[in-house]
This record gives structure tokens, sequence and C-alpha cells, in this order.
């Protein structure tokens, strides 16, 4: 993108931001924890943030089902759409991340429960499978892009006519713009994409999202 368009659309972001998404203390802190404890900051954008929250309390979410952790930013905003007998199931691979997000969702005092399950994804989507919970009404994609294809095929399971499936980071600044992308995770954002685009089951959209670089947010509905 050209410079002075970047910066343009980077003060839009923040225009947009200034009116609709105010500082919020539990949210910085969640941010300072986070930055504290060394994590990388690959958070959403407060503005996407903003989008999760809304796209929960439009389809009246009270399960939702979150992939990848992190420090648990994501989960604050999506936690604070459900109701308060809700439940925020959040998949995580590594151990020292879950913990900070556990700390930080614990001193947020959120109302909904939380349940962090660490370990890889895929096996922990196996596991709510085999234990047969009810199906999830929200799922949001945004651990390892090159899992993304496997976790659409298993949060299928989990869903029913009506869930909302999201996915963050399918743009990757463009390059799955690439025929064939080099990176692991590009190619699974790119192979995802394609995916939810001719998915029988699923009517999708991406949505372009400005972070520091430009990305994008999947939203498919599931028939
Ligand atoms: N949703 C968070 C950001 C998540 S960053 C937010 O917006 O606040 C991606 C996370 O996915 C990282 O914490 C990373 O450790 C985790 N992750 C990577 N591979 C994974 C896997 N195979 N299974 C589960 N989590 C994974
Ligand atoms: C990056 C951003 C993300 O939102 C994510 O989930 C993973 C990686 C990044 O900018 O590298
Ligand atoms: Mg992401």
């Amino acid at each position: 993108m050209e410079p002075v368009n970047r910066h343009l659309i980077e003060r839009i972001d923040a225009y947009i931001e200034a009116l609709f998404t105010p500082t919020d203390p539990a949210l910085s802190q969640n941010l300072a924890d986070a930055e504290a404890a060394g994590l990388p900051p690959i958070n959403v954008s407060p503005n996407q943030g903003r989008l999760l929250y809304l796209l929960a309390k439009i389809v009246g979410a009270k399960r939702v089902l979150e992939i990848g952790t992190l420090g648990g930013y994501s989960t604050t905003w999506i936690a604070r759409a459900l109701p308060a007998d809700g439940l925020l199931v959040t998949l995580e691979l590594e151990p020292r991340h879950a913990e900070v997000a556990r700390r930080s969702l614990e001193r947020a005092a959120l109302a909904p429960a939380i349940d962090i399950r660490v370990g890889p994804a895929a096996e922990s989507l196996r596991d709510l499978i085999r234990s047969t919970t009810a199906p999830f009404d929200l799922i949001f994609l945004d651990a390892n892009k090159s899992g993304y294809v496997e976790y659409l095929e298993l949060a299928l399971e989990l869903s029913r006519p009506g869930t909302l499936i999201l996915a963050d980071n399918v743009i990757r600044h463009g390059l799955v713009l690439d025929p064939s992308p080099a990176d692991v995770n590009d190619a699974g954002a790119k192979a995802y994409n394609e995916v939810i685009a001719h998915h029988p089951r699923l009517e999708s959209l991406i949505l372009p999202i400005v972070r520091a670089r430009v990305d994008g947010l999947s939203i498919s509905l599931v028939r």
C-alpha cells in the first residue's frame, strides 16, 4: 500500500477507535499484563474487539468457543457480550500464555464462566466433540493459521445452523494474494479462504481489517 494511503487508513482506524472504543481499565490492564509477561503483541485491535463483541451480541451468543487465547484480550471483549450464565471455552497451546490469561481474566471478574484449555487446539476440539457438549453459538479462530482448515472441520462438528464462525488474520498483509505463499501460515489462511468461499455448509465473506498492517476477519454463517 502507498505510504500516504496507509497513513490515512490508520488515522481512520484511530478516528473510529476514539469514537466507539474508549479506553477501558480492564482491557488496558490485560494488555499491560501481557506485555509485562513478554507475550507477543498480536491480540486483536480495539476496533476488532468491539466488532467481536457486537457480533456476539447480534447473534445472542451464550456459548462461545475461541481458538488461540494468548493473554485473553479478545476473550475479555467476547466475555462482556455474554449473559452471566454464558460459557466461553478458549483453547491455548502455550501453558505460559494460558497462565497470563487466567490471571488477567480472574482480575477482570467477568460474569460468564471462562474455561481455558491448554494443549494443541485440534486435540482440545476432538475432546470437546467426544464430550458431546451442546453446539456453540459463535466460534472464533485465531491460533496458528496453518491449522485453520482442520479447525474449521472440527468446529463444524460443534456447530448448529446459525452458528457464526469467525477467523482472524485471513489476509496476512496481502500475502494471501500470492498464488502459492511460501509461509505455512500464509498458505493456511489462503487455503481457509478458499474452503469457506465454496463450503456447502457456509455462507461467508471477509472484511479487510486495519491494524499495524492490513489484515482481515472472515465471517461465516453455518447453514
Ligand atoms: N485471540 C488472541 C490472540 C491469539 S494469538 C487475542 O486477540 O487476544 C495466537 C495464539 O494461538 C497464541 O497464544 C499461540 O500460542 C496460540 N496457538 C498457536 N498454535 C496453537 C495450537 N496448535 N493450538 C492452540 N493454540 C495455539
Ligand atoms: C499475528 C497477528 C495475529 O492476530 C495472530 O493471531 C497471529 C500473528 C502477527 O501479526 O504476526
Ligand atoms: Mg489474530
